[in-house]
C-alpha cells in the first residue's frame, strides 16, 4: 500500500519483488533493474487510478463518481504525469487552498491537476508550462472537461522566459526547484517533488509552511521583502525608511560636512528622477531609539551598490561599520545576493576604513564614477562577496 502511494502510476508484485511504474527512476530507492514496460502498460495504470479527497476537492478519473460533498477535479492524465493521487500533488493542492488567490504559474503542470484546482479556487489567470507536449495536451483537455480556463504551453522553465505572476507552484525535482527560484518574478512559491528529509535551499525566500505525507514534502515560500525587514544588533536597528525620517534625522547630504564626499551619479541627468527600483532597500539607522542615519542601495544598479551617512553627533561610535556589516550580512546571507559593492571618494579615509572593517575588499579605482563636490569623478571600488 505504501508503495502504491509512492508510485501512483502503478505497483505490481512479480516473483516476490515489486515492480513499480514511474517515468523517472524513483528518488530514494535503489533500482535493481529497470525494464521497458510490457505491452498494454498504457492502460494498466487505470486499475490504480482512484479518486482521492484533498481538502475541499475530490481528484479522480472520469470513470469514477465523485462524492457529492466534494468539488470534483476530473483528470485523465493520458501520457502525462499526474493522477492527483501522488502525495506531492495532494500536498501542493492543500497548500494552494491555504493561500490568497492571485495570478498563478504552474511549472511542470503534468496532467493539469494543480492548474485546475487553482482555477477552481479563484486563481486567475492560470498559466501551465511543461517540457512535455503530452502534458500540455492533457492539461488543455482536462481544463475543458472541468470548465476552467488555463493557458498551457510547452516551455523549459529552467531556460525559457516565464510570465510574471503573484504565485508560482512547482511540483518537480529538488534541484529543479532550487534552480527555478532565482528565475521567478513572483512573491509566493509553492514547491514539492522531494522527500521530507529534503529542504530546498532558496536564498531570498522564507518558508511559511510545510506539509508532509508518505515520506514526501511540500513547502510554501514567501519572498523576503526589505519593506518588512528589521535588522538589529544590541541597541542598533535598521528598519525600512519611512516618511518623516528625514526630519527625524535632521541632516542630509546637502550639509557640507555630512555630504563632503558625496558624488552625484553620472548616469542620471542633473535634476532627472532616479530610476524606479522598489527592490533596492533603504533603511533608517536607529540607535538608542533615535534615527541617526540612513543606509541605502542605489536605485537601478546591480550588483547592489551601498551608500550611507550618519548625523555628525554620533560619529566616532562605530555605528557606520556596524550598520554596514549588518546590512551587508543580510543582503548576502538572507537575500542571497552574490555581491555587494561600495564606492568612496579616494580621500575619504573614514569611509575606506569602514568598508574594510565591514569585510569589503578593495577592487581598484573606477573613473568616471560620479561627480563629487570637489569636481573629481574617480571613486575607489570595494566589494564583498557571499
Ligand atoms: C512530478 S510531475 C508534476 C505534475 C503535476 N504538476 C502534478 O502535480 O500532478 C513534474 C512535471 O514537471 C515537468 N518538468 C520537469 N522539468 C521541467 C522543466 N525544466 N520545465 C518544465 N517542466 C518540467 C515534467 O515533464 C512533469 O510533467
Amino acid at each position: 500500500m505504501l508503495l502504491l502511494h509512492l508510485f501512483p502510476e502503478g505497483v505490481e508484485e512479480l516473483d516476490g519483488a515489486f515492480a513499480v511504474y514511474a517515468d523517472e527512476p524513483p528518488i530514494g530507492f535503489d533500482v535493481l533493474e529497470a525494464d521497458d514496460v510490457r505491452e498494454g502498460w498504457e492502460d494498466s495504470w487505470r486499475e490504480f487510478h482512484h479518486g482521492v479527497a484533498v481538502g475541499r476537492f475530490w481528484v479522480g478519473p472520469p470513470w469514477e463518481d465523485p462524492p457529492p460533498e466534494l468539488e470534483p477535479i476530473v483528470v485523465d492524465p493520458g501520457r502525462a504525469f499526474g493522477t492527483g493521487a501522488h502525495a506531492t500533488t495532494r500536498l501542493s493542492l492543500e497548500l494552494l487552498q491555504s493561500i490568497e488567490p492571485g495570478s498563478l504559474l504552474d511549472i511542470g503542470c503534468g496532467s493539469g491537476v494543480l492548474s485546475i484546482g487553482a482555477a477552481k479556487l479563484g486563481f486567475a489567470p492560470v498559466t501551465g508550462v511543461d517540457l512535455d507536449e503530452a502534458a500540455i495536451e492533457a492539461t488543455t483537455a482536462n481544463a475543458r472537461v472541468n470548465g476552467v480556463e488555463i493557458a498551457a504551453h510547452v516551455a523549459d522553465a529552467l531556460a525559457d522566459a516565464l510570465p510574471r505572476t503573484e504565485i508560482a507552484v512547482a511540483n518537480v525535482a529538488l534541484d529543479v526547484v532550487e534552480r527555478l527560484a532565482p528565475r521567478l518574478d513572483t512573491t509566493t512559491f509553492v514547491t514539492s517533488g522531494y522527500l521530507d528529509r529534503d529542504e530546498p535551499a532558496l536564498p531570498g525566500w522564507e518558508r511559511a509552511d510545510r506539509r508532509t505525507a508518505d515520506g514526501w514534502a511540500a513547502d510554501l515560500f514567501q519572498r523576503i521583502d526589505w519593506r518588512s525587514a528589521r535588522l538589529s544588533e544590541d541597541d542598533l536597528e535598521l528598519r525600512p525608511w519611512e516618511d518623516g525620517d528625514q526630519d527625524r534625522l535632521g541632516t542630509s547630504l546637502s550639509d557640507p560636512l555630512v555630504g563632503r564626499y558625496f558624488g552625484k551619479r553620472l548616469d542620471v541627468a542633473e535634476g532627472a528622477p532616479l530610476p524606479d527600483d522598489p527592490d533596492a532597500p533603504i533603511f533608517a539607522i536607529v540607535a538608542g531609539g533615535a534615527v541617526v542615519g540612513v543606509i541605502w542601495f542605489a536605485r537601478g544598479i546591480r550588483p547592489f551598490d551601498v551608500g550611507y551617512y550618519l548625523h555628525p553627533d554620533v560619529w566616532g561610535r562605530g555605528l557606520a561599520t556596524r550598520s554596514l556589516s549588518l546590512v551587508s550580512d543580510w543582503m548576502l546571507s538572507v537575500l542571497g545576493e552574490r555581491r555587494v559593492v561600495l564606492h568612496t571618494h579616494p580621500a575619504n579615509e573614514r569611509s575606506k576604513a569602514v568598508a574594510q572593517r565591514a569585510g569589503y575588499a578593495s577592487a581598484g579605482v573606477v573613473d568616471p564614477y560620479a561627480r563629487f563636490k570637489d569636481g573629481s569623478t574617480a571613486a575607489l571600488r570595494y566589494v564583498r562577496d557571499r
